[in-house]
């Protein structure tokens, strides 16, 4: 059977690192119809739209997209909003899953294996600002039923990884009324796990002791711009923006898989973007379109170069992203163990 899939490489290195996670997936004994659409900040330059409506359709019509990065001015651009943004609200994508593992270089640290849900639609990302002149406002929309969802969400993927340590990270003791219905709705949905060990942590708290000991969380559960930023930080910890990747997922139907990073206009068009984070994306998007044994040969693949010296210079090495990709799809070729990789 052909997987149709949807490919959005964006901007920067968007255009470099979602070819290269083409690549490896077409070495893959797996056939793939690839649908490519744009999305970004070059296509509204061009078309005057960031999401055009091609691509919601090409978007509908898949399994699942690969998304690779665009680029958001830091100022106000008229009909322009993030098109990673606008995706997911358009799709009611409401979780973001960011998972972050230690990696085995010596001066990394170890025993990181943790999860970050995010609620992925709300919080101040619906960018609802108005400029009154001497100040201006954002408004923060956090909703019971959307914090039901993603706390599901949670619940689900404790089940599915054998994780039990859920911690809701929030500010509600400045923020009682927002971020004390996440807390609340949070809580009351996972009280149906009794198996489940829920705790709370201001977010501030969480910043600095996944700092200090990352190693003692397990699945964070969060509201979308603590989410965000924390999900970068506990990239940092792992290995960086390079190897980080993120599942925006929803009711069964389209889910969109991507690199934590953006376009990185200061390597854009070097041929050095490590590829990795993309193509750990691509493995979230094989398990998704239920391709099990392929997610975890291109994982125990990703693994193995991580291990090596075959790498681009955010982790040291000397490798262009072409080669990286080589390295890849040398290692699909060799036996892997299959199972037990998550
Ligand atoms: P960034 O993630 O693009 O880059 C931050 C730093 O990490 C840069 O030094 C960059 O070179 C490095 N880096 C990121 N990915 C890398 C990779 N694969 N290989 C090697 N080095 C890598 O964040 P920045 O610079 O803050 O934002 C640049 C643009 O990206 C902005 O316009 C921002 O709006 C957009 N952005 C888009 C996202 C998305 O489409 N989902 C997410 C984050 C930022
Ligand atoms: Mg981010």
């Amino acid at each position: 059977m052909s997987h149709r899939i949807c490919a959005i490489p964006g901007d920067g290195i968007g255009l470099e690192v979602v070819p290269a996670a083409l690549r490896v997936l077409r070495a893959l004994p797996l056939s793939f119809e690839v649908i490519e659409a744009e999305a970004g900040y070059g296509c509204f330059q061009r078309t005057g739209q960031a999401v055009p409506s091609e691509t919601l359709a090409a978007i509908a019509g898949s399994e699942a997209t690969l998304f690779g990065a665009t680029a958001s001015p830091s100022y106000p651009v008229e009909g322009y909003r993030s098109a990673i943004v606008t995706l997911r609200r358009h799709f009611h994508l409401f979780g973001c899953v960011r998972q972050a593992r230690s990696v085995p270089f010596t001066d990394a640290r170890q025993g990181i294996d943790l999860l970050i849900v995010r609620e992925n639609t709300e919080c101040l990302y619906i960018g609802r600002e108005t400029n009154y002149g001497d100040y201006a406002e954002a408004t923060r929309l956090i909703s019971a039923g959307a914090s039901r969802r993603v706390a599901r969400l949670a619940s689900d993927l404790a089940r599915q990884t054998g994780m039990r340590r859920v911690t809701i990270v929030h500010k509600a003791n400045i923020l009682p009324l927002t971020c004390g219905l996440f807390r609340d709705q949070a809580r009351a949905v996972l009280a149906e796990h009794p198996e489940l060990q829920v705790e709370e942590m201001l977010v501030d708290t969480a910043a600095m002791r996944l700092v200090t000991d990352p190693e003692r969380f397990a699945i964070i559960l969060t509201t979308n711009l603590f989410g965000d930023i924390l999900s970068d930080l506990v990239a940092g910890l792992t290995g960086g923006l390079g190897l980080a990747a993120s599942a925006n997922v929803g009711e069964p139907g389209p889910a969109i898989f991507e690199p934590v990073h953006g376009s990185a206009p200061d390597i854009a068009g070097r041929g050095i973007a490590n590829p990795l984070a993309t193509l750990r994306a691509a493995v979230l998007l094989l398990r998704h379109i239920e391709e099990p044994e392929a997610a975890n040969r291109l994982d125990a693949a990703i693994e193995s170069v991580i291990g090596g010296v075959v790498l681009t210079p955010d982790l040291g090495g000397t490798a262009t992203t072409d080669q990286v990709v080589d390295a890849v799809i040398a290692g699909l070729a060799s036996p892997v163990a299959l199972g037990g990789v998550r």
